[in-house]
């Protein structure tokens, strides 16, 4: 049995082999999605969110349906579960496992996803663990940056935001790591700087790294520009702002074929008039996501 739990599972031969999957996934659904629509009609997927969601959730259902798996579903489960009753996550896993092939959890607690691989019987994806990492988001954004750039190796690439309580930035950082030649340039406010596990685990991996303020001064030598917004939720202290929009003006100082990247929701960090420019791959990004889930979904329930 396999748990999608964390970037450190993977090495890069497992996710070019992933990755390539996913485009033949892709190209059966656009081919003969009829035949897709059969080939796991005999098992079922429980999605059990703790926290909101659109895309992870609904992609991960729709990626389900479109494999012939049926759903199951708790979008709040912090509310309509036991767990309003105070039923522990590990005994709420052990029930659910014993009605699915594989379960999708979002959790606000770090570890959380962890803790359900722990008492499961059946595969758990993480989709999510408070600030800790979100695998799945990962896959996604390594397809896109395959799928727009051509290659996952000798980039470089902006994460910026809220580094500090974002969890696909900690992902992303760590899945650049597994390829060489990567630079990565953190751009944010010293407050809601990248956390030092991820800094460290760079420079142990070799790959270069920098830490600015200075979006402008940074922006004209990525190929990639991953932006994500501010996480109130997981915010101590409310006051806290990102500062940084990428909008005309950043677009200006962008190479010509840079990749703007963001997995949404956005809440103002990209400004709208940005979508039209061929750059902004952020809805692409968005329609990735479908097919990178059902290929994991048939990867695991095979
Ligand atoms: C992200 C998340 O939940 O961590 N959303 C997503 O899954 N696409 C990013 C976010 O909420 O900011």
């Amino acid at each position: 049995m396999q748990h999608i739990l964390s970037a450190s599972q993977f090495d890069a031969k497992q996710l070019n082999k992933f990755l390539k999957h996913t485009d033949v996934i892709r190209k059966a659904f656009e081919t003969n999605r009829h035949k897709l629509a059969a080939s796991h009609a005999d098992t079922t997927v429980a999605t059990l969110f703790y926290e909101p969601s659109t895309r992870t959730r609904l992609s991960f259902e729709s990626a389900a349906s479109k494999l012939g798996a049926g759903v199951i579903s708790t979008e709040n489960a912090g509310e309509y579960s036991s767990a309003a009753k105070g039923e522990t996550l590990e005994d709420t896993i052990r029930t659910v496992s014993c009605y699915v092939d594989a379960i999708i959890i979002r959790h606000k607690e770090t570890g959380a996803a962890d803790r359900a691989a722990a008492v499961s019987s059946v595969p758990i994806i993480n989709a999510g663990d408070g600030k800790g990492e979100h695998p799945t988001q990962g896959l996604l954004d390594m397809y896109t940056i395959w799928k727009e750039k051509g290659r996952l190796e000798n980039l470089h690439v902006i994460i910026g935001g809220d580094l500090k309580h974002g969890r696909t930035v900690r992902t992303l950082a760590r899945m650049l790591s597994l390829y060489k030649g990567n630079t990565l340039t953190f751009v944010s406010t010293p407050a809601l700087a990248m956390g030092s596990d991820i800094t460290d685990h760079l420079t142990q991996a070799g790959t270069a790294y920098t830490e600015t303020d200075d979006l402008y001064a940074a922006l004209p030598k990525a190929d990639v520009v991953y932006w994500t917004r501010l996480q109130k939720e997981r915010l101590t202290d409310a006051s806290l702002e990102s500062e940084f929009v990428i909008d005309q003006a950043a677009l200006q100082l962008m190479k010509p074929d840079a990749t703007i990247m963001h997995p949404l929701p956005r809440v103002g960090e990209i400004a709208e008039s940005v979508d039209d420019d061929p750059r902004a791959a952020y809805f692409r990004q968005v329609k990735n996501g479908l097919f990178v889930r059902m290929a994991l979904l048939d990867t695991l329930l095979t």
